[in-house]
């Protein structure tokens, strides 16, 4: 009876594991087609309505072209009116031959349209660029207004027709994104541009942008391995936490960086020590870092050039129940800093670097990982306790891994350190990496005497 019964349990225990994988699964899935329709639905139309401004513009430059050409009376200043006409004439039709990426079969028809328009317009303003000075004088005006003008309109009109189906198109994906949302029971979607250039826009433009249903607040909080991070959706590209980063603040979290590779010093291992750990965070940003290494006990030193930041990163803390004034903020240039703290002779248990790609303070001037990481790990390295932690990590894209850890581990070398434990990260797999963007992010973690 009572085997019985454990049995029912098991089975029962069971079911209930495989139905909540499955529902993880489906859940996925969704998160996953809204993600693809999103960024199909957005960036074709972004796209699609760039080229074609790019491609209205191009018709009345050309215009202009012609237009000053007219008017020179002389034929001295022909050829560089011929020469930016037929400029202006080869990009238009390359915004034009864009506009067919990607090809839907139903536009097909209205883009060839548009070609049309576009060569018969270019067509008749460039033989305009062989006539004489005297032919200018005499057919200039009846030959903008009686055939340049209709041709003008009429290639224009094509242009907003194609506008048109691609204003349809975007409604038609949107709904579908809609209907998705509802069966995911999404609040809101937002649409947030991951590619490097957006990284310069201005931040109104680079900020995640509220593609169907409700706004998020201005600030909200994530829950990451349980730790709650605040968000924000209206601070330009970087919304709070960098997420190709979970897996290392999770070695953080546990303190486990790796089989048989601890964060904890071996003279820290022992449970008679009541010695916390000293963590030094540089570039801290909004201290996800350290909220991790706080929340197992780590007394944290988050430093960064940001006010705002490190006050967000303040608000970090406190969302997780941990007292920020039981921690140390440090506002200001990691070089700066990292030979101040070394001047006072502070140790570290763990020092994490985590750069910007390029960064300028007014201490140190320019930084650029690909050139200065080994002078950051050397002007580090005074700092950590024998046999503490580094972590080092870069989003320098156009930089090889091989030659990343080479700047790191040699500049270890260089200051007679010896390296007892190394554990290198590459990007995580749900950061996937295409042809167009190939791998960015990494990282390495070293245990050094
Ligand atoms: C790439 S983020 C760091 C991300 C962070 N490690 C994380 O995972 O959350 C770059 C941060 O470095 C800071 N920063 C840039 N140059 C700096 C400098 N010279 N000294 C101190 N902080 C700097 C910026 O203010 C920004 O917050």
């Amino acid at each position: 009876m009572r085997s019985r019964s454990w049995r029912v349990l098991i089975v029962g225990f069971g079911a209930l594991l495989i139905l909540m994988g499955l529902y993880g699964i489906i859940a996925a899935r969704r998160a996953q087609r809204i993600y693809a329709v999103t960024q199909s639905a957005y960036e074709n139309h972004r796209h699609a309505q760039q080229a074609l401004a790019e491609l209205r513009s191009g018709i009345y430059l050309a215009g202009l072209c012609l237009r000053d050409y007219l008017l020179d009376p002389s034929n001295l200043r022909a050829d560089r009116y011929r020469e930016q006409f037929v400029e202006v004439r080869a990009s238009t039709m390359q915004y034009a031959n864009q506009l067919r990426r990607p090809t839907r079969p139903e536009d097909t028809l209205a883009l060839e349209r548009l070609e049309g328009e576009l060569e018969a317009y270019f067509g008749l303003l460039a033989q305009v660029f062989e006539w004489t000075p005297q032919r200018k004088i005499l057919l200039s005006s009846r030959f903008l207004r009686e055939q340049v003008l209709p041709r003008r309109k009429s290639v224009l009109a094509m242009a907003l027709e194609v506008r048109d189906l691609n204003r349809v198109h975007f409604a038609r994906q949107r709904e579908e994104l809609a209907r998705l949302a509802k069966t995911f029971a999404a609040r809101g979607v937002y649409h947030k541009i991951l590619t490097r250039q957006v990284r310069r826009a201005a931040p109104a433009e680079a900020s995640p942008q509220l593609v169907l249903g409700e706004a998020a607040p201005e600030r909200f909080t994530v829950r990451e391995n349980g730790v709650q991070f605040e968000l924000s959706f209206a601070e330009g590209y970087s919304v709070g936490l960098f997420l190709d980063q979970r897996d290392n603040r999770r070695r953080l979290l546990t303190g486990h960086v790796a089989a048989g590779f601890s964060l904890l010093p071996s003279s820290l291992q022992s449970p008679i020590t009541d010695r916390r750990l000293q963590i030094l965070n540089t570039f801290a940003y909004t201290c996800g870092f350290s909220v991790c290494a706080a929340k197992t006990g780590a007394r944290t030193t988050s430093l960064d050039l940001s006010k705002k930041c490190l006050d967000w990163g303040k608000r970090n803390f406190a969302v997780n129940q941990l007292d920020p004034a039981a921690h140390d903020f440090i506002y200001g240039d990691v070089f700066d800093w990292l030979r101040r703290l070394a001047r006072k002779q502070r140790l570290y248990d763990v020092i994490l670097l985590d750069p910007p790609t390029f960064s300028q303070s007014k201490e140190s001037g320019v930084f650029r990982a690909d050139k200065d990481y080994g002078r950051l790990v050397m002007a580090a390295l005074p700092l950590l306790r024998t046999g503490g932690v580094l972590f080092a990590s870069t989003n320098a894209a156009d930089w090889p891994p091989e030659e990343f850890l080479a700047a790191v581990t040699e500049a270890i070398h260089r200051a007679n350190r010896k390296i007892l434990q190394q554990h290198y990260v590459p990007q995580p797999p749900d950061f996937p990496v295409t042809r167009a963007e190939p791998a960015y992010l990494k990282t390495v973690w070293l245990r050094v005497e």
